[in-house]
């Protein structure tokens, strides 16, 4: 492998790759180096990508167990493993404004389904098409924010868990199809996990983040809030401009993200997303049952 060039992205996570070449036919190095660099960067960036989805999939598979997308799964049992981001159909023409108010849950900051027993490990999105205007992703990191936490307030949410919950989180946006929300009870997750690699601790939030069992609603919410707004201050924010051609790769068990919006009934936006299980390479701490 010739020596990739790494420019970090933002102080606290985030790196642009060059010199790497994106496939299912990859040299055990070069993944090694994505691996470690997702370990220790959390979001990668790896511009000028050739892409198409038969690539994509082949590439989710190195790194792991592709995540069967949750939406369509929920509602007719169908396997698929990519999720369609933005406003484009899969026969090339825009959609509605209704599938553009569901997105917009995807608007509030999350970690992509941390309302599953065994959340995403990383997810990849790819670029086609992008708005001249508006559409950016941003992110933010938890494993930064806990490494700002006081030892005080580390200690207190240190034995917490957290119930994360999609019915929760998305009916004040839409109504959720109700065969998609028979398929995702709610779940229960630490609230602070530690890296498997490197140890590097991070709270586990997000907008599907319901309670703290045990807790009453309004200290629950407080706490979740609090947390979510230490961890998305302006200055620790990294908002990405997707240029078509971009691949970004991030680690769902430390990084929040949230889309920002853009005129959908003037811009097209496509983009391709597949996610990699947790588990064995996501080593997500089991869930305990509630
Ligand atoms: C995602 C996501 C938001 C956006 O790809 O998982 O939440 O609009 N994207 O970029
Ligand atoms: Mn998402």
């Amino acid at each position: 492998m010739s020596k990739p060039d790494i420019q970090p992205l933002h102080t606290d996570f985030g790196a642009r790759i060059l010199g790497v070449t994106l496939s299912g036919d990859m040299a055990l190095d070069t993944l090694d180096f994505i691996r470690q660099s997702i370990e220790q960067y959390s979001l990668l960036c790896f511009p000028e990508q050739d892409m198409n989805d038969e690539k994509q999939l082949a590439f989710t598979h190195l790194l792991g167990t592709p995540e069967a997308e949750h939406v369509r799964f929920g509602r007719t049992g169908e396997v698929s493993y990519f999720g369609t981001v933005g406003n484009i159909q899969d026969d090339g023409t825009k959609a509605d404004t209704a599938n553009a108010r569901y997105q917009s849950g995807n608007q509030l900051w999350h970690s992509d389904s941390s309302f599953r027993e065994t959340p995403s490990f990383v997810s990849i999105l790819h670029a086609y098409e992008v708005p001249g205007e508006g559409g950016q992703t941003e992110f933010a990191s938890m494993r930064a924010g806990y490494a700002r936490l006081s030892d005080e307030m580390r200690e207190q949410i240190e034995p917490l868990h957290v119930v994360h919950d999609y019915v929760f989180s998305r009916s004040p946006i839409a109504p959720v199809n109700p065969n998609h929300a028979a398929s995702l009870p709610p779940v229960m997750h630490p609230m602070v996990c530690a890296n498997p690699v490197n140890g590097l601790k991070n709270y586990y939030i997000g907008s599907h983040a319901r309670s703290i069992p045990g807790w009453s609603g309004i200290d629950s919410r407080q706490l979740l809030d609090t947390l979510l707004e230490h961890t998305t201050a302006p200055e620790r924010i990294l908002s990405l401009a997707f240029k078509p051609g971009d691949t970004v790769i991030w680690d769902n068990r430390c990084i929040l993200h949230r889309g920002t919006g853009y005129d959908v009934n003037r811009w097209r936006r496509r983009m391709r997303q597949t996610r990699v299980v947790g588990g064995d390479k996501g080593v997500i701490p089991k869930p305990l049952q509630e």
